[in-house]
């Protein structure tokens, strides 16, 4: 780093974040810069938020357009932006409704707080969600109580009440779990931060069974999945399973926070001032988020996420051929996996970026490419070809 960034974060910057040694500074498409002028390759994307790669031109002209007439405006008044991006949402999924926060974890707690007064209302007063363990919902109380990984819980814990972890893909465990207190269950179809596991069919199909016999929510957070990268416009069309409500966040704005809670008109409970926020769903990042769920729509990104992603996870299935270290890959979409058999993701991770290649270490032996969905088949290559040689110097 040209300047010491990594004095001044360590002098006034809590030190939450385990960092890589560079400063990014500038990008475009699916590549970035450093601020020592050094380019990489960005099959991370800012954690599956750059859909649209950097600096796309249609959201630098939305943010632009808009930040000139209205930045910001009182949820006291309508905003043509937040509406636009709400019937985009509705027209284009199985929800009725929509509500916008301003990330994934606020997104996940409106969802908790639907399901609570959902309960409330339908149930008796149930109040308890059953989520998953090894998912990812957030860092507020609720959504890290949702959150089933203990390490991300216990310098916080007790935890609030009203949350069970139980094993992912094991109906009989949410069937056990169930109680007259349930009044949902939570889940990724595709566990991202925890290394890219997928739902089985039948898991999924046997959930949405369960919770339409009992009478619960069934909350599918759609954070990393949605917006097309897996193949389909949100993850769960991949499955043919319907949830009653569902969460974004992440790529929604093209890389400008927002969040959002999509119900069906049969789980939407919320009414004058149960829920509110003063920045969620403001004209700026609505209408970010119009600009990029236009373009992915009208531009066959959605597509092209299906077939590069066939594209990466064929070159990582030859690099397992090709590497005994490598123990197995994952994914579907741009939404891809690498498992190590040793405790080495981080120096691969280490290895790459020397090379000008940013990937992320989601846990010690995995590996996990999320890329904008204009990824293209040469940068695909170009990333499987720097990760063989990686592996080959392991
Ligand atoms: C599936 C999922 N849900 C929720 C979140 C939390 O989102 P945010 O960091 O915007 O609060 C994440 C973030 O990684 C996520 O992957």
């Amino acid at each position: 780093m040209a300047y010491d960034w990594k004095e001044v974060e360590r002098k006034y910057f809590m030190p939450v974040f385990k960092r890589l040694p560079v400063a990014l500074v500038r990008g475009d498409g699916v590549r970035v810069w450093d601020d020592e002028g050094k380019s990489y390759l960005d099959m991370v994307a800012g954690i599956a938020v750059n859909v649209l790669g950097h600096a796309h031109p249609a959201v630098v002209d939305a943010i632009a357009d808009q930040s000139k007439r209205l930045i910001h405006v009182s949820s006291l008044y309508y905003s043509i932006p937040q509406l636009q991006l709400a019937e985009l949402l509705v027209e284009n999924s199985c929800g009725d409704k929509v509500f916008f926060g301003n990330s994934g974890t606020e997104a996940n707690e409106g969802a908790i707080k639907l399901a609570r007064k959902y309960g409330k209302l339908h149930r008796d007063g149930a109040f308890e969600v059953i989520s998953m363990s090894g998912s990812f919902h957030g860092r507020t109380l609720a959504t890290l109580a949702a959150t089933g990984q203990a390490k991300f819980q216990a310098p916080f814990s007790p935890m609030p009440a009203g949350f069970k972890n139980v094993a992912f893909n094991d109906i009989e465990a949410v069937k056990q779990a169930t109680t007259a207190q349930t009044c949902a269950v939570l889940l990724e179809c595709i566990q991202g931060e925890s290394g890219v596991h997928l739902a089985d069919k039948e898991y999924l199909k046997s959930l949405r069974s369960w919770c339409d016999e009992q009478g619960l929510l069934l909350i599918f957070d759609e954070i990393q999945t949605g917006m097309g990268r897996t193949g389909t416009f949100l993850g769960f069309e991949n499955y043919g399973v319907e949830p009653d409500v569902f969460t974004m966040a992440k790529g929604l704005g093209g890389g400008v926070p927002i969040g959002a809670v999509v119900a069906k008109e049969s789980a939407n409970c919320f009414t004058t001032s149960d829920h509110g926020s003063t920045f969620g769903g403001n004209p700026l990042a609505c209408a970010a988020g119009v600009a990029t769920v236009k373009y992915i729509l009208d531009n066959g990104l959605v597509d092209n996420a299906r077939e590069m992603g066939k594209q990466l996870l064929s070159g990582l299935r030859s690099l397992k051929d090709n590497h005994p270290i490598v123990r197995e890959t994952r994914g579907l979409g741009l939404m891809a996996a690498l498992d190590l058999e040793e405790d080495r993701a981080q120096e691969l991770v280490e290895a790459a970026l020397s090379r000008g290649l940013i990937v992320n270490a989601t846990g010690p032996k995995t590996i996990r490419l999320v890329p904008p969905l204009i990824v293209k088949q040469q940068e695909i290559e170009e990333a499987v070809s720097i990760l063989d040689s990686c592996l080959a110097s392991l």
